[in-house]
């Protein structure tokens, strides 16, 4: 589908969900996360489902891995991997409330046909603290991924590694802060980076829209961006009407639901970045 503005080019991409049959908040390894109130996993269900539709009715592949009982926070499948030119590498989590989820993501790649598949060797939780901006791979650290990981990721993907560190514990993977719009165009809170962090966020991308407390407050940082749709929870208007001034089509979703979790629109999707060639996965 080739939705544009002047200059604004949507581009098809595929990702990857998990439908969150066994959502609970059940444990706390972040602030977000409040064990004992009350979750309503069909309603949680249901704003995926939409989430999903919403995806594919923009033209994008979503496939679905299968969840599994005891593996509530599954439906993140941004932290599940980080893939690009069709090479996996599945992530480590910091928390062993999470740890089960690799393997299980590591066979959903494996019979997808994914290769290579590798398993990260330090704590790396995918796409949640690894964005792809331009050519260069922009990774979190802190709360979640261990900067010793980058260069295992910069070296397994031959890409430049830029280590941005997160202080603010509300905003505990680098997708909570920063979304990359395209290529190079991103948006961000800075107050969620230290500040040598800051400086250079503002020194690679000087026309980078910085966000305010009250826009990543209901994870508007949190968004999904084809190039021109962006998709991002209802409540972040302010934040939408500044996307629309530099053309791009805000799509607002409601997740609130998965927020219960710390989790919004991008922690759904996972990004399946294909390469060329014989291994590339055929069509779900
Ligand atoms: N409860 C999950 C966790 O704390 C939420 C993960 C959100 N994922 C993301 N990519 N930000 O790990």
């Amino acid at each position: 589908m080739a939705a544009h503005t002047v200059g604004r080019v949507a581009r098809p991409r595929s990702y990857l969900m998990c439908p969150p049959d066994h959502f609970t908040v059940d444990y706390s390894i972040n602030p977000w996360m409040e064990p004992g109130r009350p979750v309503d996993t069909p309603l949680a269900q249901a704003q995926c489902t939409a989430l999903r539709d919403v995806l594919r009715g923009l033209g994008h592949r979503v496939e679905l891995a299968p969840p599994r009982p005891g593996l509530p926070d599954m439906v993140f499948t941004a932290n599940a991997a980080t893939v690009i030119d069709g090479r996996v590498l599945v992530a480590s989590f910091r928390h062993r409330e999470r740890a089960g989820e690799s393997a299980a993501f590591e066979r959903w790649f494996r019979l997808r046909g994914y290769r290579p598949v590798r398993r990260a060797g330090e704590a790396n939780e995918g796409e949640g603290d690894h964005l792809l901006a331009g050519g260069v791979i922009l990774a979190g650290h802190g709360p979640r991924s261990d900067p010793g990981s980058h260069p295992e990721t910069g070296g397994y993907f031959g890409r430049p590694v830029v280590a941005l560190r997160l202080v603010d514990p509300r905003y505990y993977h680098l997708d909570t802060a920063l979304a990359v719009l395209d290529g190079r165009e991103i948006m961000y809170l800075p107050g969620a980076f230290c500040a040598e962090s800051l400086n250079r966020l503002r020194d690679l991308f000087p026309d980078a829209i910085e966000a305010d407390d009250e826009d990543a407050a209901v994870f508007g940082l949190n968004a999904i961006s084809d190039g021109y749709h962006v998709v991002l929870p209802a409540a972040a208007s302010r934040l939408a009407g500044r996307l629309a001034e530099r053309g791009y089509q805000p799509v607002p979703v409601e997740l609130g639901e998965l927020l219960k979790a710390g989790g919004g629109p991008k922690c759904c999707v996972l990004e399946l970045r294909a390469g060329p060639g014989p291994s590339r996965p055929g069509p779900s």
